[in-house]
């Protein structure tokens, strides 16, 4: 009851005890002072709009505290007293039970156990945040426990600017996260207006209330580790005893040891942290840690002979593994980095020849020496990388910007056209073709009754569904759906969950359809209570990223986000619970439009009408355009889907022969 009572009262009536950060908890880095006194004024102001005059002079003194401790004002005092955590959907007090979802998933978002630096509201990245302070949660929550299903709510990065009358068809929530007027949108923007207040970096699933922990990036990462091995190796040849080499045990990069042995390889992966790598081993990541190099070339050439399937995380620097490598001819079958290169010269990458220790002091006493020794570094692992690829292994670039920060640094990674890099990126020549212009992208569910025997149930419909379709598919989507069958039959063993009851998996717009209504059913049928559906952006038409999720875009239209933006209106009319769309996501603030939705399943007919509405657009919008980017995977497949529906019709590319465009000129 105290739960209830303290979300219904938002704001509260008498101005609480101060609270203290917590120090068991990880805390955002403190952020630069970049607010003149003027603007900390406006800052200020525009903090204690949310509060009534009495407080002012109080909290005045204190949020200027904030903003000069951390760089920001989070609003500590305002931290609710119960503990923050997904709770049954029932428990909600809510006139909406969509409302109710909605909060369930904000605090799935904002869970100690989940969230990256919970008291700055931070979920992941280091940035990624659901709200900016906690008078708007408090808020939010309120207005979400007395709205109808004939109001709105809109929410202006974490700001809630209220209840709007709308109908029951209409989302019950919408959020904008980063909207920025195009030239206001370079990394110190976001800073600036940040620290006013007024924006927020809602990352890509932060923002939206949809990440459900690590498990959505060890499903990706298992996918893209999987399907590189299909390129490299010949058909039918099991990845058992191939080497992996890569870099990372960080937020994401530390997927990749496990992925690597779900994919069933060999995998090396180098972290200059000793603590980040000790850590993925002592949570069961990684199976052997190695601080030696002498050590690692034996154990790696011990493996190869048994041909195991075993995680190595080496202590140390990446160059160093490539270099020794390269001298000791150990051939490593497939090769990347996952390195923090979109941060290159504040400890996203640690360059060969200085210790962890050295460098952390180089980069704030000699910034300058630093980027020198950055650059060499890459150069150096370019050049290492180079001889083991004409050696046979296959590179490519894991979305970190890795190519474009070594060929800023002068690096051999450009191809002979002088425009594009030799090697490709994961989006390119993975995930691109082989998932997205297929629709086969992340659709994920959290079972909103909190019970572990819903999602077993859940995983159980999902395989069976996928394996009726499986049977009718064509030749060319039979791989991604054997993958995915696979891979949620082994879900539950993988105990991947962490917070709610959450499941991702991978499906094209007739198998996240299908799953849907079979959840639907079962909650009609009483087996199994109420299902919220949704995806992460990293998707086939959710996002327009260049040097990502749109990589694969050649028609020139890969800096447009007329998709994302076109997929976040389509969604919001054709049936969403609640729709985002976000400026900024993985690879940066101003790179990236990225937007998301939530749906919640109740067992009804109109949930049925909704989910098979609006995923089948959420889907096939991007395959519409992948395909008028005359990508030849989503050429087959919009085909393929007219054919399966009769009011779908969109306008297809005629292919020009470029004999008479070479003939011009
Ligand atoms: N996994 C994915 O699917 C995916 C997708 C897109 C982009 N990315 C990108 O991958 C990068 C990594 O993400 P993260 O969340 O793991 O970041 P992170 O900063 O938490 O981890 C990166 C790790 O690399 C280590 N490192 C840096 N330089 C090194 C070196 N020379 N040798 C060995 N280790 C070194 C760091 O110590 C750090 O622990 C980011 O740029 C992210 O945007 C990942």
């Amino acid at each position: 009851m105290f739960f209830q009572e303290q979300l219904t009262q938002g704001i509260p009536s008498s101005l609480p005890a101060k609270k203290k950060r917590d120090s068991s908890l990880s805390h955002a880095p403190k952020r630069k002072d970049v607010l003149s006194e003027i603007e900390k004024r406006l800052a200020l102001s525009n903090a204690l709009r949310y509060f009534p005059k009495e407080w002012h002079a109080t909290l005045a003194q204190e949020f200027l505290k904030e903003l000069q401790d951390f760089g920001r004002i989070y609003m500590y005092r305002f931290q609710p007293d119960y503990t923050m955590h997904a709770r049954p959907i029932q428990d909600y007090p809510a006139k909406s039970i969509q409302a109710a979802a909605i909060m369930l998933m904000i605090q799935n978002n904002l869970d100690p156990a989940v969230a990256q630096h919970p008291q700055e509201l931070i979920t992941y990245g280091g940035n990624g945040a659901v709200f900016q302070n906690w008078a708007q949660y408090l808020l939010t929550m309120k207005y979400l426990a007395e709205m109808t299903d004939t109001q709105t709510l809109h929410l202006y990065s974490g700001h809630p600017m209220g209840l709007f009358p709308s109908s029951e068809n209409a989302p019950r929530v919408v959020v904008t996260n980063g909207m920025m007027i195009p030239n206001y949108s370079k990394p110190d923007d976001w800073e600036k207006f940040n620290a006013l207040g007024v924006t927020q970096y809602g990352q890509m699933t932060a923002g939206s209330f949809m990440y459900i922990g690590p498990q959505g990036i060890v499903h990706g990462t298992t996918i893209t580790v999987m399907n590189a091995f299909r390129k490299k190796l010949k058909n039918g040849e099991s990845p058992n005893g191939k080497i992996f080499l890569t870099a990372g045990l960080g937020g994401m990069s530390g997927a990749q040891p496990k992925a690597g042995n779900i994919a069933g390889c060999i995998t090396i992966c180098a972290e200059v942290n000793a603590t980040a790598a000790r850590k993925r081993h002592a949570q069961g990541w990684v199976d052997v840690l190695i601080e030696d190099l002498e050590e690692l070339v034996s154990r790696t050439k011990l493996a190869k002979i048994n041909q195991e399937v075993v995680s190595i995380a080496f202590i140390g620097n990446i160059v160093d593994v490539w270099e020794r490598f390269d001298q000791e001819n150990i051939f490593v079958e497939l090769g990347s980095d996952q390195t923090s290169l979109h941060n290159p010269w504040a400890g996203g990458y640690y360059p060969v020849g200085l210790s962890f220790e050295e460098s952390n002091s180089l980069m704030s006493s000699d910034p300058e020496l630093f980027k020198i020794k950055v650059q060499e570094s890459l150069r150096r692992q370019v050049a290492s990388i180079n001889r083991h690829t004409a050696k046979g292994t296959y590179f490519f670039d894991y979305g970190n910007a890795f190519l474009l920060e070594a060929s800023r640094a002068g690096a051999d990674v450009m191809a002979e056209d002088g425009i594009l890099f030799k090697y490709p990126s994961y989006v390119q020549d993975i995930l691109g073709p082989m998932c997205f212009d297929y629709g086969f992208g992340p659709f994920r569910w959290v079972c909103a009754s909190g019970k572990p025997e819903d999602l077993a149930y859940t995983d159980k419909l999902a395989a069976e569904v996928l394996e009726e379709i499986m049977n009718e598919s064509p030749e060319e989507i039979q791989q991604q759906m054997a993958d995915n069958i696979r891979w949620i039959k082994a879900a539950g063993e993988n105990k991947m969950v962490v917070g709610s009851q959450a499941r991702i998996l991978y499906a094209d717009a007739e198998g996240r359809a299908k799953i849907a209504l079979a959840f639907n059913k079962a909650i009609a049928d009483g087996k199994i209570g109420p299902v919220v559906l949704g995806r992460d952006h990293h998707d086939v038409s959710g996002t327009d990223s260049p040097f990502r999720e749109t990589s694969n875009i050649y028609d020139g239209s890969s800096f447009t986000a007329d998709m994302a933006i076109q997929n976040v209106i389509g969604d919001s009319f054709r049936g969403a619970t609640w729709v985002s769309i976000h400026n900024g996501g993985g690879v940066g603030w101003g790179e990236v439009i990225n937007g998301g939705f939530g749906m919640l399943l109740d067992g009804s007919s109109d949930a049925d009408r909704r989910l098979q509405m609006m995923l089948f657009y959420d889907v096939n919008n991007g395959i519409a355009r992948r395909s008028w980017a005359r990508n030849k995977e989503a050429m087959f497949a919009i085909e393929r889907e007219m054919d399966r529906t009769p009011n779908f019709k969109v306008t297809v590319p005629n292919l020009v022969n470029p004999e008479i465009l070479e003939n011009l000129f």
